[in-house]
């Protein structure tokens, strides 16, 4: 099974596939066959978390699906209660026992949790996994321009990627400002604001003119955007739909008309500087 997808290139020289299945809220016995539907559809990128409580049915997936090992990509996360140097270190272990994986290619701090203020040592034992060979790239998620540049201030390692909520009603344009300067790349989850954009009349006006369908034209206008993204899908038509975005093009014009749907309110998920949830 060959497939032909962009790839983006973190700043340590690794690359990733510009579009991954996302797999929050997958579980169960329906984790397993979205795996393999999507590599079937030509996904070589899968993010998990250790708090989707999926890793065993993602690694079972992976084990089924025919591709060699050294072809995917695949991503999980530290959970929050885990931030201290030496869980932090386990929970990769407990994660790769999970998904019967050597390493990972992607392991990213979950949350920042700045109440409990102990990212940057979280960070510090991330930089000890890369160096050890578990996780071969390392990065955050939901971190705002202060946590990341405290990282870069105390360590000078920055992240590869920042993975947060970004869809056209939550543009974060500020903090990808500032992923740009400093060679971050964005990540986009919930790029499809969770199914919410999707009947949006500016967005089905496009699909219309482009006989796309509404999701192909919001996660087109991501990767036109240099953005990878994770769509979550269990069903295996739209994992393919999601999929076949590579002959669809969106002109200035259509991309402009996205723009003007970002909202002040438009945020859907957590507020990264207020959510400190623990429990996992
Ligand atoms: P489902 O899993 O039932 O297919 P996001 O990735 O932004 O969080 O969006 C995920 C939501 O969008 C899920 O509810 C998912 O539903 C739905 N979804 C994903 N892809 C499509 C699609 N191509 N068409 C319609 N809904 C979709």
């Amino acid at each position: 099974m060959s497939s032909n997808q962009p790839y983006l290139t973190f700043h340590d020289g690794r690359r990733i596939p510009q579009l991954g299945l996302g797999t929050w809220q997958v579980t169960g016995e329906h984790t397993a066959p979205a795996v393999r539907a999507a590599v079937q559809a030509g996904y070589r990128a899968i993010d998990t978390a250790y708090i989707y409580h999926n890793e065993t049915e993602v690694g079972q997936g992976i084990a089924e699906c025919g591709i060699p090992r050294e072809d995917l990509f695949v991503t999980t996360k530290l959970w929050n209660n885990r931030h201290d140097r030496e869980s932090a270190k386990a929970a990769l272990q407990e994660s790769l026992d999970r998904l019967q994986l050597d390493y990972v290619d992607l392991y990213l701090i979950h949350w920042p949790i700045p109440k409990e203020n102990r990212y940057l040592e979280a960070w510090e034992a991330l930089i000890q996994l890369h160096d050890e060979g578990r996780a071969k790239s390392i990065g955050v998620c939901n971190f705002q321009v202060e946590h990341l540049q405290k990282l870069l201030d105390k360590t000078g390692v920055l992240p590869v990627v920042n993975q947060i909520e970004l869809h056209p009603y939550f543009q974060q344009t500020e903090l990808q400002a500032y992923h740009a300067d400093h060679e971050i790349l964005t990540e986009a989850w919930s790029p499809l604001g969770q199914g919410q954009v999707l009947q949006d009349p500016v967005i089905q006006s496009i699909a219309h003119e482009l006989q796309a369908t509404p999701a192909q034209v919001i996660l087109r206008w991501h990767i036109q955007m240099g953005r990878i993204v994770i769509p979550k899908s269990t069903h295996a038509e739209r994992i393919q739909e999601n999929f076949n975005l590579w002959n669809l093009y969106l002109d200035d014009a259509a991309m402009a008309r996205i723009a003007t749907l970002d909202r002040n309110d438009g945020r859907i998920g957590p507020d990264p500087d207020r959510f400190h949830l623990m429990e996992g």
